[in-house]
């Protein structure tokens, strides 16, 4: 099934397409993934069309403009192509046992994360929708928060067992544990400084250098500009192929496998 994403691929500008050959090169693809937003119908119902698009919901039919576009894009990550959400109101996770500041507001590559998964921000909420196809702009987005009212047109309508307009009988995955809303303090730290081996040898140190500043585990495992521990410390956003055990592909960058992830940092 993976072939037919090509076709969504084709229409995208050159830049983009350079980009997807540097992403495809690795192996994984984005592309008929669950972070394809544009391939949700086929997902959910194994069909190019169905409720997810039109009036309710902005199937712009290509992967990444979700994402990122190639021209006047944010710098919260590279060519970025979102809003992003207010950084005051979160709640972060805290201990006493911290070597590093506890950051108080996520930054960097996080937002763009929670761009979508606080719930606060509609998923298709784009900075500049695709000029390859004709996109009826209803004005109405999607909201894919599960605190949206019972009824209002969001991804929790159908997303969540117990409340919304179809409770639990739409067929559709609970995605409860997706979306994190503001609170994050049962979310593993992130947006802090990376732990030098002076300040604490209980961390492994990554040796590679990178561009932006951060650094990296030969697996993937990698900090950001600052030296900073985000979600893409852990989360490939772009490979769906690292399966857990319950069959899902929860976008990692290593298997965690016997904490083969956590123990690339923690010496435990
Ligand atoms: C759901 C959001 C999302 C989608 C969809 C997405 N990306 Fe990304 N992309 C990101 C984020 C976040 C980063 C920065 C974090 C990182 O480097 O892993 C990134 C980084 C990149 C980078 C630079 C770093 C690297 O990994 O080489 C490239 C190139 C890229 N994306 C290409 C693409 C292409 C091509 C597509 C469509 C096939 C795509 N992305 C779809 C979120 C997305
Ligand atoms: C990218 C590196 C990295 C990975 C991978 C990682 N951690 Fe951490 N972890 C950290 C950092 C940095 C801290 C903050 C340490 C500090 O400042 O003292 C931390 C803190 C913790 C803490 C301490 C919280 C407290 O209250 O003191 C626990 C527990 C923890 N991590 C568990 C895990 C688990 C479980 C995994 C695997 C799912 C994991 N970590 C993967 C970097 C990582
Ligand atoms: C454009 C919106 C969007 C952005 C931006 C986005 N995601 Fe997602 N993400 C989704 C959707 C939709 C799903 C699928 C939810 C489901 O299956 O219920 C998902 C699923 C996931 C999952 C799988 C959860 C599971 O079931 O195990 C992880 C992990 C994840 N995202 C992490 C990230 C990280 C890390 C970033 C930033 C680097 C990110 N996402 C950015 C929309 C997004
Ligand atoms: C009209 C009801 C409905 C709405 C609204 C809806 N979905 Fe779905 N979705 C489904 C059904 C039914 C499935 C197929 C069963 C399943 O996987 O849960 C599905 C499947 C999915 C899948 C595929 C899961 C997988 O593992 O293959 C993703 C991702 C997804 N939906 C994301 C979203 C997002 C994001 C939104 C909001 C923008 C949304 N859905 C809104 C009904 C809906
Ligand atoms: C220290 C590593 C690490 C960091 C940092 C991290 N995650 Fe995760 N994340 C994981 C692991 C491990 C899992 C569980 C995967 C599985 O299902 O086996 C997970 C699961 C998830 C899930 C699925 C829901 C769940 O609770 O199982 C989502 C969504 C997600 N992460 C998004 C994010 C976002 C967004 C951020 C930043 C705000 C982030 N992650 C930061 C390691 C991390």
């Amino acid at each position: 099934m993976k072939k037919k994403g090509l076709k969504i691929a084709l229409p995208l500008s050159m830049a983009a397409l350079l980009l997807l050959l540097a992403v495809s090169a690795k192996g994984g693809s984005i592309v008929r993934s669950r972070h394809d937003l544009s391939s949700l119908n086929w997902r959910g119902y194994q069909s190019e069309t169905g409720p997810m698009q039109g009036g309710t919901f902005s199937d712009y039919r290509e992967a990444c403009v979700y994402c990122h576009t190639p021209h006047n894009s944010s710098s919260a990550a590279p060519l970025w192509n979102r809003e992003l959400p207010k950084e005051r109101e979160y709640r972060m996770y805290s201990s006493p046992n911290f070597d590093s500041k506890t950051a108080k507001a996520p930054d960097g590559i996080s937002l763009a994360c929670l761009s979508c998964h606080d719930g606060t921000v509609a998923v298709d909420s784009v900075l500049k929708p695709p000029k390859f196809h004709a996109i009826v702009d209803a004005g109405v987005k999607h909201r894919m928060t599960l605190e949206g009212e019972p009824g209002t047109d969001s991804c929790s309508k159908c997303h969540n067992r117990s409340e919304g307009a179809y409770g639990g009988v739409s067929g559709a995955h609970d995605a409860t544990i997706r979306y994190f809303t503001k609170d994050l303090r049962d979310d593993h730290a992130f947006s802090m400084v990376y732990p030098s081996l002076d300040i604490d040898p209980q961390f492994n140190q990554p040796t590679i250098l990178k561009a932006d500043g951060g650094r990296m585990f030969a697996n993937g495992v990698q900090t950001f500009e600052g030296d900073k521990v985000q979600c893409a410390s852990c989360h490939d956003i772009h490979n769906p192929d690292e399966k857990n055990l319950e069959g899902r592909d929860p976008f990692l960058r290593t298997s965690n496998r016997g904490s083969a992830l956590c123990l690339t940092c923690h010496q435990k």
